[in-house]
């Protein structure tokens, strides 16, 4: 395969309209990529970088070799599992027979973060046209469609594909309503639980525990709940949409996905100090310690967010919070999917609180976030049946729980 070209677009702060900022080359192996800003671009007077850590201006720009030879910050613009898989449905392909650069430049305006990819610098600006609230059910019949490998009516598919373009593996698409953008989470084929009612509760409770989460909402469509979060990279502008940049954790760190044991909550906080103030690493050291009351144990770092507009940097409000489920009497030690101290991922207090000067915090500063913490997680149960989970339900969640009663 030849070696493939694209040009990289990007929406300034305050803009509706992308600009070409240069030029992505992908490797005829697909395993690596060298990206050149243009000249013209590097002449505006508000020229941001596409990547601000991998490829900050000023300087030359390397070549990239971690996963597949994306930058962070494109492979946080691509589409993920889900997403792959409306494309692929689309095209009448398996997403097998897809590409890294094929999915880049397949994923449309609702992508995440304020990156395009096109095929020269002279292609349109995309329409933005993400499917409306009312528009829910169809969406819904053709994502269950998709997921159990059935056959969509062309309309549905482009009803849902216009959405479809943000990482993560659950089916999910972007709608408008209430002149704001939001992703509406749907039930996967084979969840044993309600899994968006379960994310709303948890979410909630996340902002009841002083974490930033976006506006949030559960709704019924049909008899199917759906859980809508507020978009938090874009707002509405007269003449379309402003965008934030995004980077995820894996991004900032220049992580490879399959590099698991490099990642780390206090190498990341490490690097946070550079770009923000401590009340923002408190918080992420608040988003951890919730991680390990909830159970959730999918916190890898693609789950973990910035936002970037000019020249700063700040956590993006939280997502993805989801307790993992386990059984009573199993055993109630798990890990996180990144290491907290001492003793690695182990989901414990102690460990957590081992290395909190990383986070800008005395042992006493962190405890006290852990008692914060604590002091609200535990009314979970009160909250939960607030949202309207059964007490069935609640004592099956219960296991999932276990750490919010360790701490006093
Ligand atoms: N509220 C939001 N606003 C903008 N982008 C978001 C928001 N929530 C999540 N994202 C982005 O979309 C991706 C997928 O969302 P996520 O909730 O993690 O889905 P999944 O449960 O499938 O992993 C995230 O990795 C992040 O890049
Ligand atoms: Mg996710």
């Amino acid at each position: 395969m030849p070696e493939r070209k694209l040009t990289v677009f990007i929406y300034l702060p305050g803009e509706t309209i992308a600009v070409p900022a240069g030029i992505f080359t992908h490797d005829n192996e697909l395993t690596l990529g060298t990206f050149a800003y243009g000249r013209r671009y590097l002449k505006r007077d508000n020229c941001l970088p596409v990547d601000p850590v991998a490829l900050p201006l000023g300087r030359p720009p390397r070549e990239v070799i971690i996963n597949g030879g994306l930058y962070g910050s494109f492979r946080d613009a691509a589409p993920d599992y889900w997403g792959r898989l409306v494309i692929a449905a689309e095209s009448r392909t398996a997403p097998e027979a897809m590409s890294e650069f094929d999915f880049l430049l397949a994923a449309n305006a609702t992508r995440t973060g304020n990156l395009d990819f096109r095929l020269s610098p002279e292609d349109p600006e995309p329409e933005l046209v993400p499917p409306g609230f009312n528009q829910l059910a169809d969406i819904i019949t053709a994502a269950a469609e998709i997921e159990s490998g059935k056959q969509t009516s062309p309309h549905l598919l482009q009803l849902l594909r216009q959405g479809s373009s943000m990482g993560g593996a659950r089916p999910k698409c972007t709608v408008e309503w209430q002149n704001s953008l939001w992703i509406a989470k749907f039930t996967a084929k084979g969840d044993s639980i309600n899994i968006p009612r379960l994310e709303y509760a948890t979410m909630t409770l996340a902002g009841q525990c002083g974490i930033n989460v976006p506006e949030m909402h559960l709704i019924q469509i049909g008899r199917q709940d759906v859980f809508l979060i507020k978009r938090f990279d874009r707002v509405r502008a007269q003449q379309g949409w402003c965008r934030y940049g995004f980077q995820s954790g894996l991004s900032l760190m220049q992580w490879d996905e399959g590099e698991r044991h490099n990642w780390a909550y206090p190498a990341i906080a490490g690097r946070l100090r550079r770009f923000m103030a401590a009340p923002h690493i408190h918080e992420f050291y608040r988003r951890m310690i919730f991680n390990i009351m909830v159970r959730n144990t999918d916190d890898h770092p693609r789950n973990h967010g910035l936002l970037v507009s000019g020249d700063t940097i700040i956590l993006s409000p939280a997502y993805d919070i989801v307790p993992s489920l386990t059984r009573a009497g199993v055993g109630t030690d798990f890990r996180l999917a990144m290491s907290i101290g001492d003793q690695g991922r182990e989901a414990l207090l102690v460990n957590a609180i081992s290395q909190s000067e990383k986070f800008g915090l005395s042992k006493e500063k962190a405890e006290e976030i852990i008692i914060d913490v604590s002091k609200n997680a535990r009314k979970w149960q009160e909250h939960f049946a607030g949202c309207k989970f059964t007490e069935e339900e609640i004592d099956t969640l219960q296991p999932s729980f276990s750490m919010v009663e360790k701490y006093e």
